[in-house]
């Protein structure tokens, strides 16, 4: 049932090009609008109506909502916030009438989500949720709802529901960009890019073996930072949370130009820095944040655009990455962090698949 490959793990990040076609079918088909999420039909006036969304969720799918949280802002131009699951439910969170809330669930029985749920239901808000497990307690008790469509997510540690959730935002935030201006001249293009993304993941899928050379460099190390911006700033993240829970490394993840306010004192010769610098926006601060760990003897990770020969200069390994707009970047840049976190922990030894102290959904508060 693993397909010939040694990992759940493993298997799961290789069907993301698939899992993503299959989350995309019927819904943005022939690269026409309007998107159609069948789950959501039944509550257009509403969308309609939101003002602000909060965003609930745990681990991996709380870094997809962060993701979600910027292209929501970005494309649909409505507030976000993302909260932990387990926070939201003590605060007494404001919920007012158009307050839409986003359950974000692989399992949909994450408890932490499901009673941060129910407490928004209490308090009479609309709860959206976007699962994968068909008929789960989240999907269940939400008013309305996207399922990913990818197949059962077995590795403990979560790959292809991540990008597709990300995904499924992506359609979301288009969707409610249509339903709102009824056609957007950006939109065609929008969505023939997001229809280029699986086969852009399964580029990256064929470097597996550099990345492999690279896990190997780096596989006695204790310590890991990752750095991103912008959309990838929520991959920085999740790369790191990939690493610390299968590979037992410590890891964490920072918005790049955070770095000077306190991490760089942990920087030499020992700490692998793992920075996502693809072209965008913030590119030429991301070089400086390079530069800055260089100069004190951090060992740089790049994840890099395709044709970015200025990077190789400065960075001790670099991972290319297709192009992207920049809101579909984190579905690319993701893709190097999973299988460097994989191929690490495999090489420690580590059993991938179930992590010690670690369960599939969690079901206790
Ligand atoms: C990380 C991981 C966990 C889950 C979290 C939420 O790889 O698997 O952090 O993402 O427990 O689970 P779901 O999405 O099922 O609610």
């Amino acid at each position: 049932e693993k397909s010939g490959f040694q990992h759940f793990m493993l298997k799961e990040i290789h069907e993301q090009p698939q899992a993503l076609q299959n989350l995309m079918r019927g819904r943005v088909d022939g690269g026409k609008a309007p998107i159609k999420l069948g789950g959501l039909s039944h509550c257009e006036k509403d969308l309609l109506a939101v003002k602000r969304i909060v965003v609930i969720a745990c681990g991996t799918s709380w870094h997809a909502g962060l993701v979600g949280e910027y292209m929501l802002e970005e494309l649909a131009r409505i507030p976000v916030e993302v909260e932990y699951a387990s926070e939201f439910r003590y605060r007494n969170p404001i919920i007012e009438k158009d307050t839409l809330v986003m359950a974000i669930s692989q399992s949909g029985e994450t408890a932490d989500t499901l009673a941060a749920m129910r407490e928004a239901k209490n308090k009479g808000a609309k709860v959206l949720a976007i699962c994968n497990v068909v008929g789960s307690s989240i999907a269940r008790e939400a008013d309305a709802g996207i399922y990913l469509h990818i197949g059962p997510e077995i590795g403990v540690a979560s790959t292809k529901a991540f990008t597709a959730q990300v995904a499924a935002f992506y359609l979301f935030a288009l969707h409610i960009l249509l339903l709102r201006h009824k056609t957007d001249p950006k939109v065609p293009e929008m969505i023939t890019a997001i229809n280029s993304i699986p086969g852009k993941i399964q580029k990256i899928l064929d470097r597996e073996e550099e990345i492999r050379e690279m896990a190997d460099a780096y596989k006695d190390k204790n310590h890991a930072l990752y750095l991103g911006r912008g959309f990838n700033y929520p991959v920085a993240l999740e790369g790191a949370l990939k690493l610390k829970e299968i590979s037992y490394i410590h890891a964490q993840g920072y918005p790049a130009a955070e770095m000077k306010h306190g991490p760089i004192a942990l920087i030499d010769e020992n700490m692998p820095v793992i920075v996502i610098a693809t072209k965008d926006a913030t590119y030429g601060k991301i070089l400086n944040n390079i530069e800055e760990v260089k100069s004190r003897k951090g060992r740089v990770i790049a994840i890099a655009t395709e044709g970015d020969e200025q990077i190789q200069g400065k960075a001790d390994h670099v991972v290319y990455i297709p192009d992207a707009p920049a809101v579909l970047t984190p579905l690319l840049s993701v893709i190097p962090l999973q299988l460097l976190a994989y191929h690490m922990a495999v090489m420690r030894g580590c059993n991938v698949d179930k992590p010690r102290n670690l369960a599939k959904s969690v079901t206790v508060e």
